[in-house]
Order: C-alpha cells, then sequence, then structure tokens
C-alpha cells in the first residue's frame, strides 16, 4: 500500500534537525568563549607559591603517582610489590594528565580505568555486620571486592569484562531527540569459578583528579548544613552524607570523595587504590585482597610487607592537595542564572568559603536518590543502591576538551556530553530535569555553555 507522507512528522523533524544545529552552535560557542590559553592549562602543574621544600615533596608524590610498580622480587625494591593480582601498574595508567577516565581504550576493549566493582547481599548474620561497619559492604566470596583483569605470573587473572549498550531516545517538548546509552556489564573469561547467584556489579569510572586539595579543606559542618534527610523544607531533595569507617582515623568520618562518597580523605583514597588497583599493601590495608579460594594469589603474597609506606601516602597525597586549580572563564552568566532557578544548584551547591577565599566546585558531596535508570543496586557504607554524590562539576568541559577523545560522564561513564548527563537524572532531581526539558533550546544552550565555563 501506498502512504501519504506524514507531514506533521516532517515538520517536526525539520524543527528538530534546526533545534539541534542551533544548540550545536551555541554549544560550539561557549567552547570558542575558552581562550587557548586556558584550554592548555594542564592539571597536573603545582599550585603556584610553593617553597622549595614544597616543590621537593610535591615532585617525590607525583614520581610515586606516576612510577609503574613491578612484581617483587625485582632488582628495584623501591617500586616492586605490584599484584598478586591488579588492574594497572601505576596511578596515571588510570588517571592520565590526572583527566576522567574512559570505558574504552583505543582498541575499543574496555579501558582499564573503567573499574568493575562487586558484592552481594548481606544475609544478616553478625560476620556480615561486621564487614558492613568497617567496609561498607560484602564482597563477593570467590572475587573480592572488584574484579583485577592482571596478575603477576603463575596467578590467573579474575576476568575480562564486556560492556554492551541498549538505547533509549529522550523527547524534549519541542521535538528535539536525544539518544542515551544504558549499559550491561558482563564479566567474560571468569578465572575463579562462578560467581555468587546475587553478585551485584556496579561500574565507576575514575573521576578526573581536580581542586581536591580545596576540597580537603570544606570543613564537615559546611558539608552536614546541607543535609535534609527528611526533606525537611518539602522540595523534594533529601541530600544525606555518607558516614564511613576510617582506616586512617580508625573512627566514623563524613565521606566525601568517590561516586558513593565512601571515602574520607585523599590519603585514604590513595591507601585503597593501591590495595584494589594495584595490589600494594599499606598501614591501611596489611593484607592482600585474596579470596580463600585464590591460592595462588595467597601463596605469593607470604612475604608481602607494606609496599607503600605512610612516607610515600603522603607524598601522593601531598601532591594531590597541591595541585594548580586551572582558572574559570565565566561568561554566560544567564546560564548561571538558570541553572539556580531551575533547581540545578539544590545538590550542585555552587560555593564554599574557605580560609584563604570562596571556591565554586558546584556539589554539595551529599547522597541522592539518582532513580532507577542509574541505580546500581550497590551499598556502601549509608549510600543505597540508587544513592550517588553529587559529583563537583568544575573545570568538567574542560578536562573533556583537554583530553579530547575522553568524554565520559556519570558515574560509568555512559553520557558522551553533557546534555546526556542531565537527562539521565531522575529520582530527587527529577523535577529540575524537566525544567531543564522545557526550557527553550537557547535556555539549555546556555546552561551547556555554563557548563563549560566553570
Ligand atoms: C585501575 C584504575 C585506577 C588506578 C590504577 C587508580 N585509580 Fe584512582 N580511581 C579510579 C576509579 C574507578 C575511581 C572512582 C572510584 C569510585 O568511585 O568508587 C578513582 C578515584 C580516585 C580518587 C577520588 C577522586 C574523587 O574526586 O572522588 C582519588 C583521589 C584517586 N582515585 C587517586 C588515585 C591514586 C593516588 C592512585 C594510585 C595509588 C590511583 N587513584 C590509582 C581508578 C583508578
Ligand atoms: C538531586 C540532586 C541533583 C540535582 C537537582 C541535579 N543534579 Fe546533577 N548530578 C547529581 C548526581 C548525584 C550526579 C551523579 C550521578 C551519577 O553519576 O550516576 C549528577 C551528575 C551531573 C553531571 C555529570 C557530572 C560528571 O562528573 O559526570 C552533570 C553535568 C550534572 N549533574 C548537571 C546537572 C544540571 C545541569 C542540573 C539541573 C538541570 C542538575 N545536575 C541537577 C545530583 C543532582
Amino acid at each position: 500500500m501506498h502512504r501519504k507522507p506524514n507531514y506533521k512528522r516532517l515538520v517536526v523533524l525539520s524543527i528538530s534537525t534546526l533545534a539541534i544545529s542551533l544548540m550545536a552552535k551555541v554549544f560550539a560557542d561557549g567552547l570558542e568563549g575558552l581562550s587557548t590559553r586556558i584550554l592548555n592549562q594542564s592539571f597536573t602543574q603545582a599550585q603556584p607559591g610553593l617553597s622549595n621544600e614544597e616543590v621537593d615533596e610535591f615532585i617525590l608524590g607525583k614520581s610515586f603517582f606516576r612510577i609503574p610498580w613491578v612484581e617483587a622480587p625485582s632488582a628495584t625494591t623501591a617500586r616492586d610489590g605490584l599484584g598478586p593480582l591488579f588492574s594497572a601498574n601505576t596511578c596515571v595508567n588510570c588517571h592520565a594528565k590526572n583527566g576522567r577516565g574512559k570505558v574504552f581504550d583505543a582498541n575499543n576493549i574496555i579501558d582499564r580505568s573503567h573499574v568493575i566493582r562487586l558484592s552481594i547481599p548481606s544475609n544478616g548474620t553478625d560476620e556480615h555486620r561486621r564487614m558492613i561497619a568497617k567496609t561498607g559492604f560484602i564482597p563477593e566470596p570467590n572475587y573480592g571486592a572488584q574484579i583485577s583483569i592482571n596478575g603477576v605470573p603463575g596467578v590467573p587473572f579474575e576476568a575480562k569484562p564486556l560492556v554492551y549498550y541498549s538505547t533509549k531516545n529522550i523527547h524534549y517538548p519541542d521535538g528535539v531527540v536525544v539518544t542515551l546509552q544504558q549499559p550491561t556489564i558482563e564479566l567474560k573469561n571468569l578465572g575463579y569459578g562462578d560467581l555468587h547467584p546475587n553478585t551485584i556489579v556496579s561500574a565507576r569510572i575514575a573521576p578526573a583528579l581536580v581542586g581536591l586539595g580545596l576540597l580537603e579543606q570544606i570543613t564537615d559542618a559546611q558539608i552536614l548544613a546541607n543535609e535534609d534527610i527528611n526533606d525537611v523544607n518539602h522540595d523534594g531533595i533529601s541530600g544525606k552524607a555518607n558516614r564511613v569507617w576510617s582506616n586512617q582515623t580508625k573512627r566514623m568520618e563524613i565521606g566525601r570523595y568517590t561516586w558513593k562518597a565512601s571515602v574520607p580523605t585523599l590519603k585514604h583514597q590513595s591507601a585503597n587504590a593501591a590495595i584494589n588497583d594495584m595490589g600494594l599493601t599499606s598501614s591501611m590495608h596489611e593484607k592482600q585482597t585474596c579470596t580463600p579460594i585464590q591460592t595462588q594469589c595467597i601463596d605469593t603474597s607470604q612475604n608481602d610487607e607494606q609496599e607503600l609506606t605512610m612516607q610515600r601516602l603522603d607524598a601522593i597525597s601531598y601532591y594531590l592537595t597541591h595541585l594548580k586549580l586551572p582558572k574559570s572563564n565565566l561568561i554566560q552568566h544567564e546560564g548561571k542564572r538558570l541553572f539556580s532557578e531551575i533547581g540545578c544548584a539544590k545538590c550542585h551547591v555552587p560555593s564554599y568559603v574557605l580560609p584563604n577565599g570562596r571556591i565554586h566546585p558546584y556539589s554539595d558531596f551529599l547522597l541522592h536518590d539518582m532513580g532507577s535508570g542509574l541505580a546500581d543496586s550497590r551499598s556502601e557504607f549509608d549510600a543505597l543502591g540508587n544513592e550517588w554524590r553529587t559529583p563537583p562539576l568544575w573545570k568538567l568541559g574542560r578536562v573533556a576538551l583537554i583530553l579530547k577523545d575522553n568524554k565520559n560522564f556519570l558515574h560509568d561513564g555512559r553520557a558522551h556530553n553533557l546534555e546526556q548527563a542531565i537527562l539521565w537524572h531522575g529520582g530527587e532531581a527529577e523535577k529540575s530535569k524537566t525544567l531543564f526539558m522545557n526550557l527553550p533550546v537557547s535556555g539549555r544552550g546556555k546552561i551547556l555553555q555554563f557548563l563549560n565555563e566553570i
């Protein structure tokens, strides 16, 4: 049968093409606003004004962040101890140029900076309760807390992760259509038998390491001031701080780093990264993560001493806290106003006053229910399976531009641009997202432009 052309559809299509090209222009204009000088600012320079001794400490920390660790025994005891199980042999493998990690490498294979976390639901026993109190979750019995994609000779790697995407279209009221990609993770070549039938798999990409020293200066009281666990002000948003166990201070602390805010300090996170990602023990993690079934791993790590000494951990966190924060170039003030008006700033809290002045990270560092679309079902301390920490938005566009192929937003890198990241918002952010979708295309463009400038 011959169909009549659907004029209504054609009109909608051409309007949306116009809208997309308009938006592309607004977006491109935003990027042009950033001068080459600012674009070239790297994320690896030291803060200005450090004394000679401080520069030495910064360089020492940078070297521990960058050196490839090797397996023991080796000719160089200064940096051996890698493994037995590991995913990378240096921090920069996953934090290249201190920018974000990515989902795929150049050969379209899952990148090592895309980490796969494993856990199982608690069975309510005392043993599980004790584990949750100290680590925040129950690791998978045969594979532990995270998939290691490498092992030293004689120790089989744990698995090869694969990621598949299904797509869904989001329709703006003005007819523009955006396609979002929903990931599913599969673990192939499992080296240590079947996974527990109720295994919870959570993918995370490495966030950019930007402005961390300034974030460390925000006080717990400043974070707690924005908490509204029972939504007393009835705005539909109920931010909650994560309260987590610290291996460093041996007490409960307010978490502020990682995608679920389950880590209280940079030193703690560096020690976590060392053990989970590289197999390096420290005073915070004295034992390797071998599970009982991983006998080769256990045999190989009999004599492991503290491979990352406190002096080295101190140097690494000194490096991270003394990185220079690139300048912003805020021109799009109307975008900033709209960002507040539609409620983005309720979670992405624009600024904090520190002893040396005001900083603008755009985060409350609190946990929010972001809806079932983003949920990973994994709890970490007080963070539930549908909750995520509001990530700081400063330098977001800049990081993506500096690392050209590196546009992986949200916790698992599923969004390829800022607009897609916003369209994934649900749960407590549903209202704000709907207001964004109801803005005219020029208003949306202004917000995106603003995000590229901050
Ligand atoms: C195998 C990849 C990998 C390696 C190697 C790695 N990281 Fe990470 N890093 C990640 C991922 C993934 C996250 C996010 C973790 C999460 O949210 O659960 C992260 C998060 C962080 C954070 C928190 C940033 C924030 O804003 O919350 C810091 C700090 C950090 N890493 C430092 C380090 C240091 C120091 C090393 C080396 C000792 C290192 N990382 C090695 C992948 C890696
Ligand atoms: C209820 C709190 C909340 C509100 C309101 C909110 N966000 Fe978010 N935002 C989050 C959380 C939490 C994440 C991280 C979600 C994830 O990774 O799964 C996030 C992530 C993002 C990201 C990606 C950041 C990254 O590092 O990948 C962008 C961009 C963003 N938000 C912009 C906005 C804009 C623009 C608005 C207003 C339309 C908004 N957000 C409203 C909580 C919120």
